[in-house]
């Protein structure tokens, strides 16, 4: 060990440092077995500083020294791939499969072999290794840019931190592979147990786990961690315990690869090579692809997993195929958005048999009822479904369900859970039909259409029916009201049944002497007594930023019915002065472009309802702005500027994008012209990418996006993204 110190090389000598520092570390956080002491560790790290002052050239991405002290910002740096992650084009019947086949047969003029793999459910990852060591570890991104998790992959085991030579398989100097990271069901199963028993809620599917896993703040959380045990605070154990948790998450990840970017070195000829190869290296490969003549091939391989989708140990939501052949794929080419030589055959959304329990009803924020399906939770499409809405009693009747019956249950991707039917042949005569109650179960009061021939029901109470309260109070704070981030539904539940607030008038009024009142808000300290928790805290600095939120969301805030984000925003654009907006007549609200009659009957009977003025009158006491502000070209830096928006763009909802190139004073148009200023271009874009690049419009991914909303169009159209050759 000493003759190592002194008279290693420094690259080696440097190697053998990360790797019993990542030893080290993997076993403190993995088992509770240390091999070292906290002090060993520490001369050992601060070695490792020491040798990359002096060699700077050492220093890579996923040296344990990049990760300690680093800034807890919340984000994760962007990595620029080295080639862009293109998508796949889908295929969803045997036609849409053989049109494909044939399209390449033709380009080609011959039948070309190709190579079948399932399509994992998982996150797809961008891994460069330099030299045979991992140089970077990238989430997709937008294909060109990716987030930096180099830090978190090292503690993923299935993850070769480094690759392995032979003389069979030489390992290029650089490489960048691709693959997906996934839960194995076994392992997200017993995740969402471990989640569930902590009375958290579970992650959805096991790609929502696998994302989260992935992108967990680790790096940070040892830092705050590092904090406390100096400051010695009483957090420690807890913090532990989460980092803990966090860890064991991370480790339970699984990595396939399935792809290849940039390769320096010599290349191979084929994909299944390139597998080989890639197997060779030490890297997960699958070992279900298969390399078929001809297109019967294919389906018989769909035909297969089709059948054995469950046999195998983690998600899959199709079988991907690709030309075997690389400098076939080379012929063949790609589009601006996905190669021509593969295509994702997808399995149709999955329909699954369970119990419908009851149903229930429950009553919404403008006092609908609506019934929901209580089923015998069942897995579908990757996750565990118990319920599901049956929106209103016409519609259980449509569907023809029984309480007690067998029903058949559907579920695609992400979209909502629906009942298709009852299993008609599976009835005992047990089954009981539905019956809408005639009162809320809420409050008691005699449900009652809110006019003749409604469909829906609703509980006729709003102003002291606990669910109805519960939901207004819970919407207040919601996205796309107020936005107030520590106000949740638990959060509100508290505030009502502590009695801190007897509706949503008064929420925006809150001190923090009425939340030192609350036991939700507060916890105990030896010294003080009961003191605000942390989340109170914010909560009352959020109010505080809440008060001066656009009229627009005000207006979304008090739960007038009909009247959304559209409608508020026309509202809020044309007359501009919630004063004003109460004392309109339906005439002059009508005339509001994107107002119709019953938007304005509804704004007319809100206003005319005293305690709704009341609710007004408190928020105005309260500090909240009620008129627009004045206008000027400082606030609106996107005026004249229109936007095309297409596929998911990182860190914002649809409509909240669309919202926030608006509140800047700018327009969102459906379609790409000559005319667009800027294309956004999230996650699986439509074809508006390709036609920005067509009419050479500036293209704007996610980080050019906030460049466009923080600094305005010229700084954005330096941050466009050059268009594609
Ligand atoms: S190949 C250029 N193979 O599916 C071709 N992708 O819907 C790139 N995926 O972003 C992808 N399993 O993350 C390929 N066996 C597989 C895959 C796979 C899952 C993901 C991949 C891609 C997405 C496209």
């Amino acid at each position: 060990m000493a003759k190592a110190r002194d008279g290693a090389e420094p690259a080696a000598r440097w190697r053998e440092l990360v790797e019993q520092i990542d030893d080290a570390r993997r076993r403190y956080y993995g088992d509770d077995a240390a091999t070292l002491s906290d002090a060993e560790y520490d001369v050992l790290f601060r070695e490792l500083e020491a040798l990359e002052a002096a060699h700077p050239e050492l220093v890579s991405a996923d040296s344990p020294t990049q990760s300690v002290g680093g800034e807890a910002s919340g984000m994760f740096a962007p990595v620029e791939h080295l080639q862009r992650l293109l998508s796949l084009d889908n295929a969803f019947s045997a036609d849409e499969l053989a049109a494909w086949a044939a399209r390449v047969e033709r380009d080609l003029g011959a039948v070309p072999e190709l190579l079948c793999e399932l399509k994992v459910d998982g996150l797809a990852v961008d891994i460069v290794y330099e030299r045979g060591r991992m140089r970077s570890l990238a989430t997709r991104g937008d294909g060109r840019v990716g987030e930096d998790v180099t830090y978190n992959a090292r503690f993923i085991p299935a993850i070769p931190k480094s690759l392995t030579a032979s003389a069979e398989h030489p390992v290029p100097e650089l490489v960048e592979v691709r693959g997906e990271v996934y839960f194995p069901t076994a392992a997200f199963d017993a995740l969402n147990l471990e989640v569930t028993s902590q009375g958290l809620s579970p992650f959805a599917n096991a790609r929502n786990a696998g994302a989260g896993t992935l992108r967990q703040r680790i790096d940070s959380r040892e830092n705050e961690l590092a904090a406390m045990r100096e400051k010695g605070s009483t957090t420690v154990a807890r913090l532990e315990g989460e980092l803990d948790l966090a860890l064991k998450r991370l480790g339970g990840l699984q990595l396939v690869v399935h792809g290849i970017g940039v390769w320096h070195g010599h290349e191979p000829a084929r994909q299944s090579e390139a597998y080989a190869a890639l197997r060779g290296w030490g890297l997960p490969t699958s070992e279900r692809v298969q390399v078929v003549p001809e297109l019967a091939g294919v389906q018989a391989y769909v035909d297969f997993y089709g059948e054995h989708r469950h046999d195998v140990e983690h998600e899959i939501d199709g079988v991907v195929v690709k030309v075997d052949d690389l400098a076939t794929q080379g012929r063949l080419g790609s589009t601006s958005r996905a190669p021509r030589w593969a295509i994702a055959y997808k399995y149709p959304p999955e329909v699954v048999r369970t119990r419908l329990l009851d149903i229930e009803v429950n009553v919404g924020r403008t006092g609908r009822v609506t019934p929901f399906a209580v089923m015998a939770p069942v897995k579908v499409a990757g996750s565990t479904v118990s319920m599901a809405t049956l929106h209103n009693q016409e519609e259980v009747v449509r569907k023809g369900v029984l309480i007690g019956d067998m029903v058949f249950l559907r579920k695609a991707g992400d979209v909502i859970p629906e009942v298709l039917g009852p299993v008609v042949e599976d009835r005992t005569g047990t089954e009981r039909a539905f019956v809408m109650p005639t009162h809320c179960p809420s409050c008691g009061t005699p449900l009652a259409p809110a006019k003749e021939g409604d469909v829906d029901i609703r509980c006729p109470n709003q102003r002291s029916c606990p669910s109805q309260l519960r939901e207004r109070v819970f919407h207040v704070a919601s996205r796309g009201a107020l936005d107030i981030e520590g106000l949740g539904f638990k959060a509100a539940v508290a505030l009502l049944d502590e009695g801190i607030v007897a509706d949503e008038g008064d929420v925006l009024g809150l001190t923090a002497d009425q939340l030192r009142a609350s036991v939700f808000f507060t916890r105990a300290d030896s010294a003080e007594g009961r003191v605000l928790t942390a989340n109170a805290e914010k909560l009352l600095v959020e109010l505080e930023t809440a008060k001066s939120r656009p009229l627009w969301r005000v207006i979304v805030a008090l739960s007038i019915r009909h009247v959304g984000p559209t409608a508020a925003q026309a509202l809020a654009r044309e007359i501009g002065d919630l004063d004003r907006i109460a004392t309109s007549g339906v005439e002059e609200l009508s005339a509001v472009e994107g107002v119709g009659p019953i938007i304005a009957d509804a704004v007319v009977e809100w206003f005319a309802v005293d305690w709704h003025r009341d609710v007004v009158r408190k928020w105005r006491e309260a500090g909240v702005r009620m008129a627009e502000e004045r206008v000027d070209a400082g606030s609106r830096p996107l005026d004249g500027v229109t936007v095309v928006i297409t596929g998911t763009v990182e860190g914002w909802s649809r409509d909240g994008a669309m919202l926030a190139v608006q509140e800047a004073g700018g327009k969102v148009s459906g379609s790409v012209s000559k005319k667009t200023d800027f294309v956004v271009v999230g996650e699986n874009p439509g074809s508006k990418a390709e036609k920005a690049v067509a009419l050479g419009r500036p293209v704007l991914d996610a980080t050019g996006f906030a460049v466009l909303l923080e600094q305005g169009p010229d700084a954005a159209r330096e941050a466009a993204v050059p268009p594609l050759a």
